[in-house]
C-alpha cells in the first residue's frame, strides 16, 4: 500500500438553491465527517474541504422562481446550508463558496491553461433555444420525456427518475422549462473537452488501477467507459457564472460542472498558503465524498481535467453512497417529500448525534436505503438508549454506589474468564473499527462500537456486582470482584468514548466530562488500552447520554411529512424549500370563463387565529363569512403572528371542498399574494366591507 503524508478530503459542494435534507447528510457529509474525525484522532495531516456550489441552472431557475437575483439566492441558501452543517457537527476546515473571487480566478485560469494548451475543441452547433424567453436551453432549462424510462419530466442533463445522464437532444418532445414553449434550434459556439482522448488513460487508471473502489462506483465508471466517451461542452450561454476568459466569449460562462470541482482547489487556497502541498504532491491522499449522481463528474470528468492540466494529484478513492429514500418513497424537493436538516434541528434540539447515528447505521453504502421515523425511534430507543447509554449509565451509577465514586483497583490475582474475555474484546476493538474506517465501511465500523457496548452489558450481567455487593458484609473479599468488574467497565467506557467520537462527537464530549478527562484522551492511539483511567481517580455523577424518543414525536414527524407534501400543493408559496417544477415560471394553461365562474370568492373577517400543534407552518383561523363562521387551516404561520391578524379582512375561496389538515377540517382557502422576497400579503378589499360580500 502506498504511504501517504497528508490527506485531503472533499465533500460535494451542494447547490445553494435550497436547504439541505437528510439524504444529503447520509449520502456524503456524515461519512466524510466520520472519516475526517477519525483521521484527526489518528493525528494525521488532514484538511476537510466544503463549500456551496453557486453557479449553474439550479441557481438561476431558483432566482427566477423567487423573483430575486441569483446572488440573493446564493447568499440566502449558503447561510442556511452552512448553519445546518455546523449544527450537525460537520467539521469542515473551510466551508467556502464558488462565488468568491479566488474561485473565479482559479477556475478561469484552469480553463485558460487548457485552452492555451490547445486542449479544447471550439465548435459551433445547433442547440435548443426558447424564442419566448430568449435563452438557450441547456441542462435544466429544458425538459421532456426520458428516452430510457419515459418519465415525462426528465431534465436536459439527467432523468431524476431513472438516473440516466442525458443531453437535451435525447429528450422526446422537449419543451422549455421556463415558458413551456417548444424550442427551436439555433447556432451557438462553445468549447468542448474531448473526453474520448482520455479514455485509454482513464481505463488504465480506473479499470486496472482502482479495482478496490466500491462496487457501485467502479461499476458506474466501467459502464461509462465501456459505452465510450464523447466531447462535452465546458461552457454555456448565460450571464450567471464564471466568464469564459477569452476575448470572443461575450455572454459565455464556464459550465457549472467545470467550475464546481475546481472549487475544492480554490477553497484549499483560501484555507492555507500550503494549498499546493495538498493538491500537487504525490504523497497526498485525495478522497472525494459524494452521492451517486456525482460519480461521473468526480471519477471521469474532473480527473480528466486534472490530468489534462497536469501537476495535480488524482483521487485515491471516491467512496460514493447511493440514495436515501424516505418512508419508502424517493426524496422529492418539489413534493416536499424530505426531512430538512434545519427543521430537524428545531424539532430535536440536542439530538444531532441521534440523527448522525441513524444515518450512519442505516447508510446507503451499497444500495439505496430507506429512512423511516419508526426506524429512527427504534434505533434511538433500542440501541443508543438501551445498549450504549444504558451500559455507560449503569457503570457510573454502580461505581458511585459500590466503589465510592472512584476508579476501583484491578485485582490481577482474581481475574476470571469473563474478565479476560472483556479485556480481550476491548483490546481487539480498536483494530476492527480502524480497518473498517480505513476501508470506508462506516456502517460496519459503527456496528462494532455498539457491539462492544453490548458486550459490556453482557459482561456486567454476568458479573452482577449489585448481587455480589450483598455478600460483602460477611465476606469482605467479595469487594475485589466488584472492583474488578467496575474497573473494567470504566476502562471500557473510556474506550467507547474514543471509538464513538468520530461518529457521535457530542456524546464523546459528554463522556469526557463524566470521566473528568481532557480531549487528548480521545487520541486514537489510546483506543484498545486497559489503563486509561487511574485507580483512585474520582469521577463525576452520571448524566444520561440519550433520551427516549416518544411515539408522539415520531407520529408528528410522519404527519408533517405527509401534510407537508400536501400543503406544498395546496398552500402555494408557503414552503421555503419548494423547488422548481419544470413549468413553474409559465402561466397556467388558459381556462374558459365558465371554469373561472365555478370559483366562489367571498370576503371574510378573521375572528381568531391560533397555531396548530406540532405544525410549524399552519394556523387555524375562525373566519366570519357573514352568513356563517368557518374554520380554515392556512399555511401562513411562518409569516404572521396569530395576534397580528385578528380583525383583518381576507378573500376566501368559499366553495373549496373541505380537507383535513392535522386532523382539523379546513373549509376553504385564503388568497395570498407572494412578493419577490417570498413574503406573503393578504389579498383584501381596499376598505372594510361586510363579510360575505362576493368577489368577482
Ligand atoms: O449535485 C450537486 O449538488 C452539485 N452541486 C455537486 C457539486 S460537487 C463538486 F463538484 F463541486
Ligand atoms: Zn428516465
Amino acid at each position: 500500500m502506498k504511504e501517504y503524508k497528508r490527506i485531503l478530503v472533499t465533500a460535494a459542494l451542494p447547490y445553494a438553491n435550497g436547504p439541505v435534507h437528510i439524504g444529503h447528510l447520509a449520502g456524503c457529509y456524515i461519512p466524510a465527517d466520520i472519516y475526517v474525525r477519525y483521521q484527526r484522532a489518528q493525528k494525521r495531516d488532514i484538511k476537510f474541504i466544503g463549500g456551496s456550489d453557486e453557479h449553474g441552472v439550479p441557481i438561476t431557475i431558483r432566482a427566477m422562481k423567487e423573483g430575486v437575483t441569483p446572488q440573493q439566492v446564493v447568499d440566502k441558501y449558503h447561510a442556511i446550508i452552512k448553519e445546518s452543517f455546523e449544527q450537525m457537527g460537520i467539521s469542515f476546515d473551510i466551508y467556502s463558496r464558488t462565488s468568491n473571487k479566488v474561485h473565479h480566478e482559479t477556475a478561469a485560469n484552469f480553463f485558460k491553461k487548457l485552452y492555451d494548451d490547445g486542449l479544447f475543441e471550439e465548435k459551433e452547433t445547433e442547440q435548443y433555444y426558447d424564442e419566448k424567453a430568449k435563452i438557450f436551453l441547456a441542462d435544466r432549462y429544458i425538459v421532456g420525456t426520458c428516452p430510457v424510462c419515459a418519465n415525462p419530466n426528465a431534465y436536459g442533463d439527467q432523468c431524476e427518475k431513472c438516473g440516466s445522464s442525458l443531453s437535451p437532444e435525447q429528450l422526446i418532445n422537449p419543451r422549455s422549462a421556463l415558458s413551456d414553449a417548444v424550442p427551436v434550434k439555433k447556432k451557438t459556439k462553445h468549447w468542448y473537452f474531448p473526453l474520448q482522448n482520455y479514455e485509454p488513460w482513464l481505463k488504465e487508471w480506473i479499470i486496472e488501477g482502482h479495482k478496490e473502489w466500491k462496487n457501485n462506483v467502479y461499476g458506474q465508471c466501467k459502464s461509462w467507459l465501456d459505452n465510450g466517451l464523447q466531447s462535452r461542452a465546458m461552457t454555456r450561454d448565460s450571464s450567471w457564472g464564471i466568464k469564459v476568459p477569452l476575448p470572443d466569449a461575450e455572454g459565455k460562462v464556464l459550465y457549472v460542472w467545470f467550475d464546481a470541482p475546481i472549487g475544492y482547489i480554490s477553497a484549499t487556497k483560501e484555507l492555507t498558503d500550503k494549498w499546493d502541498d495538498y493538491w500537487c504532491k504525490e504523497d497526498t491522499k485525495l478522497v472525494h465524498f459524494i452521492g451517486k449522481d456525482n460519480i461521473v463528474f468526480h471519477c471521469i470528468i474532473f480527473p480528466a481535467m486534472l490530468k489534462a492540466h497536469g501537476n495535480f494529484v488524482l483521487p485515491d478513492n471516491v467512496p460514493a453512497n447511493e440514495f436515501l429514500n424516505i418512508e419508502g418513497d424517493k426524496v422529492s424537493t418539489s413534493r416536499n417529500w424530505a426531512v430538512w436538516v434545519h427543521e430537524y434541528i428545531k424539532d430535536f434540539p440536542d439530538c444531532e448525534d441521534v440523527l448522525r447515528y441513524v444515518l450512519c447505521a442505516n447508510a446507503p453504502e451499497t444500495k439505496d436505503n430507506d429512512f423511516t421515523w419508526k426506524d429512527f425511534q427504534d434505533r434511538n430507543n433500542n440501541e443508543l438508549v438501551s445498549i450504549f447509554g444504558n451500559f455507560v449509565n449503569r457503570t457510573f451509577v454502580l461505581m458511585h454506589k459500590l466503589c465510592g465514586g472512584k476508579v476501583p483497583k484491578l485485582h490481577e490475582d482474581i481475574l476470571d474468564d469473563d474478565d479476560r474475555w472483556i479485556m480481550k474484546e476491548i483490546e481487539s476493538s480498536k483494530l476492527k473499527v480502524e480497518s473498517l474506517l480505513e476501508e470506508y465501511k462506516f456502517r460496519d465500523a459503527l456496528y462494532e462500537v455498539i457491539d462492544l457496548s453490548r458486550k459490556g452489558n453482557q459482561y456486567m450481567q454476568k458479573k452482577e456486582p449489585w448481587i455480589v455487593a450483598k455478600s460483602v458484609a460477611e465476606n469482605p473479599e467479595a469487594q475485589k470482584s466488584i472492583d474488578n468488574s467496575l474497573h473494567l467497565c470504566l476502562q471500557l467506557t473510556a474506550n467507547l468514548a474514543i471509538l464513538i467520537n468520530p461518529f457521535l462527537p457530542n456524546t464523546a464530549k459528554k463522556m469526557l466530562i463524566m470521566l473528568k478527562v481532557v480531549d487528548k484522551m480521545l487520541d486514537w492511539e489510546n483506543a484498545g488500552k486497559l489503563k486509561l483511567l487511574s485507580v483512585g481517580y474520582s469521577l463525576r455523577a452520571p448524566e444520561l447520554l440519550f433520551r427516549k424518543i416518544e411515539d408522539a414525536e415520531v407520529a408528528a414527524q410522519v404527519e408533517r411529512l405527509k401534510n407537508g407534501s400536501k400543503t406544498q400543493n395546496a398552500e402555494s408559496g408557503t414552503q421555503e424549500q419548494k423547488s422548481v417544477e419544470p413549468s413553474a415560471l409559465s402561466i397556467k394553461p388558459s381556462i374558459q370563463f365558465d371554469d373561472f365562474a365555478k370559483i366562489d370568492l367571498k370576503v371574510g373577517t378573521i375572528l381568531s387565529a391560533e397555531k396548530v400543534e406540532r405544525a410549524d407552518k399552519l394556523l387555524k383561523l375562525e373566519i366570519d363569512m357573514g352568513f356563517e363562521k368557518r374554520t380554515i387551516v392556512s399555511g401562513i404561520a411562518m409569516h404572521f403572528k396569530p395576534e397580528d391578524i385578528v380583525g383583518k379582512q381576507v378573500v376566501v375561496v368559499a366553495n373549496l371542498a373541505p380537507r383535513k389538515m392535522r386532523g382539523i377540517e379546513s373549509n376553504g382557502m385564503i388568497l395570498m399574494a407572494e412578493d419577490a422576497a417570498g413574503k406573503l400579503h393578504f389579498v383584501k378589499p381596499e376598505n372594510v366591507i361586510n363579510p360575505g360580500s362576493g368577489v368577482s
